[in-house]
């Protein structure tokens, strides 16, 4: 189950990422906001991380209109590591380095087909689970 959320800014992102979700069968909890009316990302930052800190939803992804802002609120909450990607390099990495649970995008800044690509391989890399990558991760939990 993927958790997803975003603000005004990341809407029409959101809604082309669940329409990908769909079409690969994978399953989906969408935590708003559900319209293009102005909002305030940390509100859906915090819904979209509870969950996936619960172990509700395994993965999360949050969109804003940079990305900046709701990546930086996700990882306010104990147990995330939220990746800003731009590109398909960044998201591998990120899975395969820092484990990352939750992946930002910004709706201003990436098209759509782009933004995809990411979102794929994003949830398609799995964690190395090399040592060294394990004990980096819990140094930024301690
Ligand atoms: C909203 O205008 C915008 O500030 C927000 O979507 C995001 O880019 C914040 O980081």
């Amino acid at each position: 189950m993927i958790a997803l959320g975003c603000d005004h800014g990341g809407f029409e992102l959101k809604q082309e990422i669940i329409k990908h979700l769909e079409s690969r069968g994978i399953p989906y909890e969408d935590f708003g906001t559900y319209d293009n009316a102005s909002t305030d990302y940390p509100v859906y930052a915090r819904k979209v991380a509870a969950a996936v800190v619960d172990g509700k939803c395994e993965k999360g992804i949050l969109v804003c209109g940079t990305g900046i802002g709701i990546s930086i609120a996700a990882n306010k909450v104990k147990g995330i590591r939220c990746a800003l990607c731009t590109d398909c390099f960044m998201a591998e990495a990120t899975r395969l380095h820092n484990d990352a649970n939750v992946l930002a995008l910004g709706g201003r800044v990436v098209g759509v087909g782009l933004a995809l690509k990411i979102v794929d391989t994003f949830l398609d890399t799995p964690f190395s689970n090399d040592e060294r990558h394990i004990r980096r991760i819990k140094g930024i939990e301690d």
